[in-house]
């Protein structure tokens, strides 16, 4: 079996299922060169990749969190953003950011994920008025980017080009391009911070402007730097945007491509919606790797592993794992326990992943609510990305209910 995970056609071609399946069965613990480059390990197997993850202290993070990520710019933001520092940097900027994705601030997120899917899908049953074509992803990612331009306290008027600079940021091909991007992201936020330090708000800036941290002596706390709070925000804005908008096309396509599903999904109503979701995650996997490096020689099964080699943990191949998941690979919206490794494990979980759940479940409510079917209207288009993963374009035709039917909910008419 010919194995590159670093050819980015094999991604954008939606063509990789067999090589990990491949891999899981015959090469679990996988060392795959690169020419001319440096090589690294490919971990296939769930409970491999949930030892990795669980394992901070001999498989750091500090040194990178992905493929393809350049070291220069991650030792300039290493043990200062959250996704690439280890313990105890990372226990303690947690602590603080966790506080503003608590249980306790759902019914705020819940309020605000509301309003913004309310206004979204309104503004699709207009257009797709006349059985117009629409791009689902459009739709899909309007939802987490106003969620968080709104929750970051960012003006309205520069919603839109702050989704598009964060996608440029991570999709553009040409690297100038990518750079500029990440670049007006942090100035952006060094102009905010400002304004914030000098008036603070209700917003996560305000409350990252007025937090302090603990410095790892006992009792002693310092307020952020503005480095610790640029950088995080930067961070909460791409995981905020470059994720959920791809769960919620590619679950949109799921749907379209198992109509059985869609009519289960419809006829289950708002209290499937949770466990759906979950298949949604588990199916659509929009980070589709992460990466570690060995800080003091270990053994993966009989594999001896040195200091310095880079691990990678392929999500994507543990959430078909056929020891964890019946049936892997069929999509089923009634999918329990659901076992999915979507949001990492341990104690780099993703942060927002309560908020991602909570806008997938109000989105997909609201599309069982408002739309009656959709159909494919052209072909899928994908990412051709190793690391954030998804649905770049997916035209569609939606069947909006007639107003005044919004609360029935009929058999489906197609998928
Ligand atoms: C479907 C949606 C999402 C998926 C699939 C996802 C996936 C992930 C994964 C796999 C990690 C762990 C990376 C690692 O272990 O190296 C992670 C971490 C993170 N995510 Fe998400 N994410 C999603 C949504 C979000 C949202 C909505 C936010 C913020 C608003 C967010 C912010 C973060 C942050 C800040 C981290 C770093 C946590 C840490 O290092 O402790 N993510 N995410």
């Amino acid at each position: 079996m010919r194995i590159d995970l670093t050819d980015e056609t094999l991604f954008a071609t939606n063509a990789f299922e067999p090589v990990f399946a491949w891999l899981r069965a015959n090469d679990p613990v996988h060392r795959h060169e690169v020419p001319g480059g440096d090589g690294f390990w490919v971990l296939s197997r769930h409970a491999d990749i949930a030892a990795v993850y669980s394992n901070a202290e001999v498989f750091s993070s500090r040194f990178g969190m992905n493929l393809g990520s350049d070291p220069a710019a991650v030792a300039a933001v290493s043990q200062r953003m959250l996704i690439v520092s280890d313990p105890p940097d990372h226990t303690q900027l947690k602590r603080v950011l966790a506080r503003s994705f608590a249980a306790d601030r759902m019914p705020m997120f819940e309020a605000l994920v509301g309003d913004v899917v309310n206004d979204v899908l309104a503004e699709a049953v207009d257009r797709c008025a006349d059985g117009a074509t629409v791009d689902f992803v459009d739709i899909a990612k309007a939802v987490p980017n106003r969620v968080v331009c709104a929750f970051m306290g960012l003006d309205r008027v520069d919603w839109a080009s702050v989704g598009h600079t964060v996608t440029e940021a991570f999709e553009a091909e040409d690297e100038a391009v990518r750079t500029a991007a990440h670049a007006e992201i942090f100035l952006l936020f060094a102009d905010m911070l400002g304004r914030r330090r000098k008036n603070p708000g209700t917003d996560f800036i305000s409350e990252l402007a007025t937090a302090s941290r603990g410095t790892g002596a006992p009792g002693r706390h310092r307020p952020l730097t503005d480095e610790e709070i640029i950088f995080n925000c930067n961070g909460v804005l791409a995981g905020g945007n470059e994720t959920t908008r791809y769960s919620a096309a590619g679950g949109l396509l799921a749907l379209i491509q198992n109509p059985a599903q869609w009519a289960q999904l419809r006829a289950g109503g708002p209290a499937l919606v949770p466990t759906a979701v979950e298949e949604i995650l588990r199916w659509t996997v929009p980070g589709i790797h992460a990466l570690r490096t060995v800080t003091r020689p270990t053994r993966i099964h009989d594999v001896p592993l040195d200091t310095g080699d880079r691990v990678t943990l392929w999500n994507v191949s543990a959430n078909r794992d056929e020891s964890v998941f019946t049936d892997p690979d069929e999509f089923r919206v009634t999918r329990s326990p659901n076992r999915h490794l979507s949001f990492g494990q341990g104690r780099h979980q993703c942060l927002g992943a309560r908020l991602a759940r909570l806008e997938l479940a109000v989105l997909f409510r609201g599309i069982i609510e408002r739309f009656a079917g959709f159909d494919q209207a052209g072909d899928p288009v994908w990412n051709s990305s190793n690391f954030t993963w998804g649905l770049r374009s997916l035209p569609v035709t939606l069947t909006p209910i007639p107003a005044g039917h919004l609360s029935s909910r009929k058999a489906p008419s197609h998928g």
